[in-house]
């Protein structure tokens, strides 16, 4: 399963769509039931309109009706030097939806690091917080 989500990321990563950051980043959420959804970063001109690749894959997977329970793992996978981690929005958008306990593995030609989603976002903001008034 590790094997294959991250080799899927390496696929996605082909289809990055980077000309600004030249910085090409591909994502795969895989389900229990071994469906992968894949995604790569879109830039824009206008840059602040730029999707990061894992947000696209799980964007993808929801729209196809996935949800949290259905999601095994996550991979993110970038050509740099040093690990590329997600940023600041997509950790909020995978608290979101994905379960807390999910493994999302992060790697690059060298090397792989493995976190669950509550490891990357502690303390997190949730749906709870909205009730809490
Ligand atoms: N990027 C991702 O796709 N995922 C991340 O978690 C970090 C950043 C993309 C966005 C942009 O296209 C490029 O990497 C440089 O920031």
């Amino acid at each position: 399963m590790k094997a294959t989500v991250i080799k899927q990321a390496w696929n996605a990563l082909k289809n990055a769509y980077a000309p600004y950051s030249n910085f090409r980043v591909g994502a795969c959420v895989i389900c229990h039931d071994q469906t992968c959804y894949l995604g790569a970063n879109v830039e824009n001109a206008s840059y602040g309109l730029t999707c990061c690749a894992e947000r696209n894959a799980l964007f993808a997977a929801y729209s196809d009706g996935k949800r949290a329970e259905d999601i095994a793992a996550v991979a993110i996978v970038s050509e740099a030097k040093q690990l590329s981690f997600p940023c600041g929005a997509c950790r909020q958008v995978m608290i979101e939806l994905l379960s807390g306990d999910t493994p999302v593995y992060i790697s690059n030609h060298d090397r792989e690091a493995v976190y669950t989603v509550k490891e990357l976002l502690p303390a997190a903001f949730g749906r709870e917080d909205l009730s809490n008034v």
